[in-house]
This record gives structure tokens, sequence and C-alpha cells, in this order.
């Protein structure tokens, strides 16, 4: 099989305080926390870094500022993990940290790790729905979530050059088995890894023409999540980024913020599953960026109905 899931990612950072502050309000678990460090975890045990003296053997940034230094993939078997690290290391140097992370560099310059995934359960009970026909919620009111836990980090987005970018998502096809969902030739290249269901675990998007991190998304159990999840953020003074919407590529419903630690977090809940059966879709012309988004006009002076 080869990789499952993001294992953990390291972000270098300027101000430990304000980032600790931002995922603990985001919902995210602190583990471990120096003057200099800290580790949040997913309810899945996947570990998030953030780094004010980020270690020296990764890879220079690839961009000015708090940003993402390096993603950590989970792989299922030690052979599979061996196998990959001997594609990666065709060209480049692998090499392995005392925790038995191989750490190596993408096309880009973004630092990318590989080590065995250790998923912890999390078991999720949707919340009963009601619709006609479909009754599963009797007698009872639903209450509010009012602390949301993301489950999973579910996709990485990193933004490339234009120039180089075969080269740049074939580092991840070719070597880590990665296989294109959808190639938006305009915009970037939405792959999954071989363990997910999901539509996307990565998107390389080259439309911005430079190297950045772009957003990582995290999933939660539904939409009542994304909505009051972003809205804890907002009550707790961080800035929304992407109201929310529902994509169009992945079917995701989301809300984003933006990020102390460089780009931005998204909350996302019901991503389209793709097995072998959805081949790779190729569009040449860049699809709406989302199915629908909210709208208002309240706030309008009298608009009159067409
Ligand atoms: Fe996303």
């Amino acid at each position: 099989m080869g990789i499952q899931r993001i294992e953990s990612v390291t972000y270098a950072i300027d101000d430990l305080g304000v980032c600790v502050r931002f995922f603990d309000d985001f919902g995210l678990s602190l583990v471990e926390r120096s003057d200099e460090h800290a580790v949040f975890v997913t309810r899945t045990a996947q570990t998030l870094h953030l780094d004010t003296v980020p270690s020296p053997s990764l890879p220079a940034p690839v961009e000015d500022g708090p940003t993402l230094r390096e993603v950590v993939w989970g792989v299922d078997t030690p052979q599979e993990l061996e196998r990959l690290v001997t594609a990666a290391g065709r060209d480049r140097e692998v090499r392995e940290s005392a925790d038995g992370v191989h750490h190596t560099v993408d096309e880009t310059g973004f630092g990318v790790g590989l080590t065995m995934a250790r998923p912890a359960p999390a078991p999720v009970a949707p919340r009963p729905a009601n619709t006609l026909g479909s009754v599963t919620r009797w007698n009872t009111a639903l209450e509010p979530i009012t602390r949301v836990r993301p489950l999973r980090m579910c996709h990485v987005a990193l933004n490339i050059p234009k120039e180089g970018r075969e080269a740049a998502v074939g580092f991840y096809t070719d070597r880590l088995g990665f296989r294109p969902t959808d190639v938006v030739e305009p915009m970037g290249v939405f792959m999954q890894a071989p363990g997910d269901d999901d539509q996307h675990t990565m998107l390389l998007c080259h439309r911005p023409d430079k190297a950045g991190v772009n957003h990582i998304a995290y999933e939660v159990p539904g939409f009542d999540d994304v909505i009051e999840g972003g809205n804890h953020m907002i009550e707790h003074g961080w800035r929304e980024a992407r109201r929310l919407g529902r994509h169009t590529i992945g079917s995701n419903v989301f809300r984003f913020l933006h990020a102390p630690c460089g780009g931005r977090v998204e909350y996302a809940a019901d991503m389209d599953r793709a097995d072998e059966k959805y081949g790779t879709r190729v569009h040449e012309t860049t699809p709406p960026h989302h199915i629908w988004a909210l709208r208002t006009n309240r706030d309008q002076e009298a608009p009159t109905a067409s």
C-alpha cells in the first residue's frame, strides 16, 4: 500500500505564545510545551510541531516569515517504508533521525519525512439528522457542540512555482505513490495518498506561482463543527480567511482562518471519498471554487426582489 496519512507537520514560527493560543482555540490538544517549542495532537494522534528554533537539519524555508517546514507522511508497513525511502533517495539525501523518521526534501524545497503511521482510533457518532422519510432524532433537541475537536489533518495544500511544476508533482506521484485525482491545468494537481479515501490528501497549487504554505485542512465530524469551530475562532479574535462554503472539487464543506504559523487552516467536513474507480480527471479550465458560499443581503438597503 504505502503512505496512509499525514503523520506530523512542523512549522517554524516567531511567536510561540500566539501560535499556542491559536491551535488551542482551534481545538487541538497541547501535549508538550517549552520556551522554544510546542506540540499539539489531533484526535487520531497526528502531531503538529511549532518551533521558534527549528532544527538546523531542516531544509531552508521556501518563503519568508513563519511557515511550514516539513510534512511527515505515515506509511503502513516497514517494507513499504523502506521501499519509499529508497525511491525518494534515488537522487537526494535521506537522513534518518533518532525517532525513526526519514527526512528529505521535495522539488520545491519543503521538508518531506517518511515514518510508520501510528493512528489512534477516534470513534465518531454522527449527529442524528432528520429529513422527510429518514428520521434518526426523536424526542430530543440538538445541543451546541461548544468545543470542536478536529479528528485529523486530512490534507495539505502547498503553493509551488509554475516553472518545474511537473517535476514537483512527479516527486509525489512517481516516488511516493500519490495518485492524481483532479488535474486543474491552470491551477494545480489534487492527489490522493494510496492509503487514504479522501478525494485529495494533497494539493500542489501553482496559481500564485511562488512557493509557500497554502493551508492544512482538519476534518471535523460535521457541518455544525465547521460553523461552531469558525465562530469560536472569530470570538477569540482570529481572522476568517474564507467564509463558510462547499468546494466544487472534493465537495467538502469548509471554513478557513488565517494562521499565525503561516498560511491558513481549514475546518473541513464531508469530503468526497474516492477509490480506484475515480480516475484522474483533467480540467482544462478551473472549475468554480465552490458549489455554494454563504451570501446575505440583510445589511443592504431595501433590496428589491427580481
Ligand atoms: Fe482544503
